[in-house]
């Protein structure tokens, strides 16, 4: 019988063992891109596949699915879901999977590094040295705002929160969280403190957001949010753009209604080359880089393959996240 097709349209590391991994059940068919495919190429591909093996810049509705006759797997190499339209997967009786775990404490570390960044404005020092302009040492020349001993308020404590609430530990920062369920475990650990979300938004010096994107968090920082922030408060985000109003962010920077943001995500990536936050010194932005270190995009790959094994073999799969 022939082996069902898994497609992979996007260069993954450590290739070699996942593919070996993979090709014991599956015929691999593998594009080594570092860019998007073209989409009739994606689709040609798409087209004789059982299972898809794809980050989440690949986004997944119904008109893509139209494409995909035979599809009986998505698995997505992160730990976010929103690029997939889940409803209409599991109407199909198509599974879909996510890679939990294994990215937690590089995306902490890249989270928490922006609270560093933005505290201690290290991109705005970083420019100011390499275009030239440091001449000599000033009494006030980059003054920001100390970490150890500060304020950091966490919405949504999950896995991610939790890590980043261990690391802020260890700068003995005063953590406020904010979560549909209490993690009491960590407010005894680590002596963070639940409080309602106003609460945090008033008493952080450093407010990070750390939730999944869905209807029910979409946009939900926006100008009320803001408002409520201290005017010498950094706003930190490494999950998704879309559960942020970034008019409303624009808004709050524009009016110094907050100090400044650290971003790794974007309401669209990649963002627009005339888009304001570019040309905002106390605004930190990296491209989406929350689990990219070599070691951990390797385990993501591995155990989406891992998932993809499961489902074309007929088991239930360890990260399966149909509803
Ligand atoms: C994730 O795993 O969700 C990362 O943000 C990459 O998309």
């Amino acid at each position: 019988m022939a082996k069902p097709v898994v497609f992979i349209p996007s260069k993954i590391p450590e290739e070699e063992k996942v593919l070996r991994f993979l090709e014991e059940f599956a015929e691999v068919d593998y594009r080594d891109e570092e860019e998007m495919l073209d989409e009739e190429v994606f689709y040609e591909g798409l087209q004789r596949a059982s299972g898809l093996m794809i980050y989440s810049r690949n986004k997944i509705r119904s008109h893509v699915l139209d494409r995909a006759p035979l599809l009986k797997a998505v698995c997505n190499i992160a730990v976010g879901y929103d690029n997939l339209d889940l409803n209409e997967l599991t109407r199909r009786g198509i599974a879909a999977t996510n890679t939990p775990d294994v990215l937690t404490e590089t995306t902490a570390d890249l989270a928490f590094s922006l609270v560093l960044a933005s505290g201690r404005r290290l991109a705005e020092a970083d420019h100011f040295v390499k275009s030239g302009g440091w001449n000599g040492w000033l009494p006030s020349l980059m003054l920001g705002k100390d970490v150890h001993g500060a304020t950091l308020g966490i919405i949504g404590y999950g896995r991610i929160g939790s890590a980043i609430a261990r690391r802020a530990k260890g700068f003995n920062m005063n953590i406020l969280y904010n979560n549909l369920v209490r993690e009491e475990r960590d407010e005894q650990e680590l002596g963070i403190q639940f409080v309602p979300v106003e609460e945090l938004l008033q008493r952080s010096d450093f407010v990070l957001v750390q939730v999944p994107l869905t209807p029910q968090t979409e946009k939900m920082i926006s100008d009320k949010q803001f408002g409520l922030m201290k005017k010498d408060a950094y706003f930190i985000n490494a999950s998704r753009g879309g559960v942020v109003d970034e008019a409303a962010l624009i808004r709050a920077l524009q009016e110094k209604q907050i100090a400044g943001a650290g971003l790794d995500v974007f309401e669209h990536e990649p963002i627009d080359k005339t888009h304001p936050f570019l040309s905002m010194p106390n605004v930190v932005t990296l491209p989406h880089i929350g689990s990219a270190t070599w070691q951990t995009r390797a385990k993501m790959a591995m155990k989406a393959a891992e998932n993809m094994a499961a489902i074309l073999q007929g088991r239930r799969p360890v990260n399966l996240v149909n509803p």
